[in-house]
């Protein structure tokens, strides 16, 4: 056992690493033979792996996380200081940060009141679904209790989330699932389910009015939707699709839950994905981003009329939310969620989202002019996704194989680091992904283009 290791010899930290850690989505055999990348440093976009050599992250961690950068100090002095005045204590007591930051959070969600914590993603939406099974108990004798969820979207990786997951591949060995998850089909346009049709938008949002019918409305209470489906393919939603969306939770008396743990907190140049298209959801769900990966933490953020239901009752014991979560009430997460905001504020980042987005989006659609490879290009802000066909005529999507050749070659040919829809559907893993730090400038994003044009002329070749 090495519990200490040499700065600059990090082969203990490697053979510590293979004997012990159990890493997610990662296939182990493969340890036997090769070392696993061990992240030491990181800088701005840049991180250092364990033989010195320096990457461009064009994934933020990759999983769409560190969207102000590496080693940004002022957070890790907001976290410290708060850690020695006051780290925890359960969240039914409240603490500065957590005061601060949801007063902060909510002057830049109009039409939403309260914030409740816990530390992922997958939580904050278990959290959204209790939300709606206590009110279908309450308010509807217990039939309201059914939850939409979309084909290609994800929220999480427990159980329940998993049920509400429409990655068939993600969820596969995991059964069974508990009851009342129901799947409304996917917005992606390019393969489109109804073929050439002018109003796809209308079209894909009617097919969850038919659900709805199908199921009978009195039965659904909820429908979690992502607003750009991130790790299903960067969807971003047609035209028409939102303003029915929620004229059909209007009507059916549907609460909206719209997951932001992806493109909340400026990925997509807003503050939130949803305030691109005029949503006004009933609760909202965000991680990832919110403290930029400096500390664990995520929300769900409510309506006060959704806040409401759980208190005007008093006099009944189990009327309020009877839910908890310990690390909810870690206060390092308020406190660096807090800095980070500041941050993305001051450094005007989700202009810069916006602008270099723009940029992203206009090379990549050059180098799509030059490989007919890239079936369709796809995004918003420092977002995009190029889904890779073998023909561009037929759809017909790459292997699995071919696309992970393209990540593989950035990384080991140009030290890009890039994403790729992992795993998820059959046949269909094969779009890349890009999630910048909203740092990034254009010689960043000249490098990231640069490195994947080569790639794909390796790969084809
Ligand atoms: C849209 C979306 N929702 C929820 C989650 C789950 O978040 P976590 O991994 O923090 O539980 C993810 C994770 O990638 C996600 O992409």
């Amino acid at each position: 056992m090495n519990l200490q290791h040499n700065p600059n010899d990090y082969s203990a930290v490697v053979e510590a690493d293979k004997a012990n850690v159990w890493h997610h989505l990662v296939q182990h055999k493969k340890f036997e033979t090769v070392d696993p990348l061990i992240i030491i440093e990181g800088k701005g976009m840049r991180v250092w792996n364990q033989a010195g050599r320096e990457h461009l992250d064009a994934v933020s961690g990759g999983v769409w996380t560190v969207n102000v950068g590496y080693g940004r100090e002022s957070i890790a002095n907001a976290v410290r200081d708060q850690l020695l005045k006051m780290n925890y204590f359960a969240g039914a007591m409240g603490t500065v940060p957590g005061a601060l930051f949801a007063e902060k959070l909510i002057s830049k969600m109009p039409g939403m009141s309260r914030v409740y914590y816990s530390n992922s993603g997958s939580e904050a939406n278990e959290k959204a679904y209790k939300i709606v099974r206590q009110i279908a108990n309450t308010k509807y004798d217990g039939k309201k209790y059914k939850i939409l969820f979309r084909e290609r979207d994800y929220h999480g990786t427990t159980i329940a989330t998993l049920a509400s997951g429409g990655h068939t591949q993600r969820k596969a060995l995991y059964g069974p699932f508990p009851d009342g998850f129901v799947e409304v089909p996917h917005c992606l346009e390019y393969r489109s389910q109804w073929g050439d049709v002018d109003d796809y938008g209308i079209r894909a949002a009617n097919a969850i009015e038919e659900v709805i019918l199908r199921e009978g409305p009195e039965t659904v209470g909820g429908i979690v939707l992502e607003p750009i489906t991130a790790g299903g393919g960067v969807i971003t939603p047609p035209k028409g699709y939102w303003e029915r969306v929620q004229e059909i939770c209007k009507k059916y008396d549907i609460l909206l839950i719209i997951d932001e743990v992806v493109c909340g907190m400026g990925r997509t140049g807003k503050w939130f994905g949803y305030q691109h298209y005029g949503i006004e959801p009933d609760m909202v769900t965000m991680a990832k981003g919110v403290a930029s990966g400096y500390a664990a933490i995520s929300c769900t953020v409510t309506t006060e009329r959704v806040f409401n239901m759980f208190k005007e009752n008093a006099d009944d014991p189990l009327s309020y939310f009877r839910d908890i979560s310990t690390f909810g009430g870690c206060t390092a997460g308020p406190a660096a969620a807090l800095e980070n905001m500041r941050i993305l504020e001051e450094e005007k980042l989700l202009e810069n989202c916006t602008a270099m987005g723009e940029y992203m989006m206009e090379k990549f659609h050059g180098l799509k002019a030059g490989h007919a490879i890239i079936g369709d290009v796809r995004g918003k802000g420092l977002f995009t996704g190029l889904e890779l066909v073998k023909d561009r005529d037929t759809k017909e999507p790459v292997e699995e194989a071919t696309a992970q050749k393209v990540v593989a070659a950035c990384a080991a040919d140009d030290a890009v680091l890039i994403g790729v829809t992992n795993r998820s559907f059959p046949g269909f893993n094969n779009t890349l992904t890009f999630s910048p730090a909203l740092i990034a400038t254009k010689s960043d994003i000249d490098e990231i283009v640069a490195a994947v044009d080569r790639a794909l002329t390796k790969v084809i070749a």
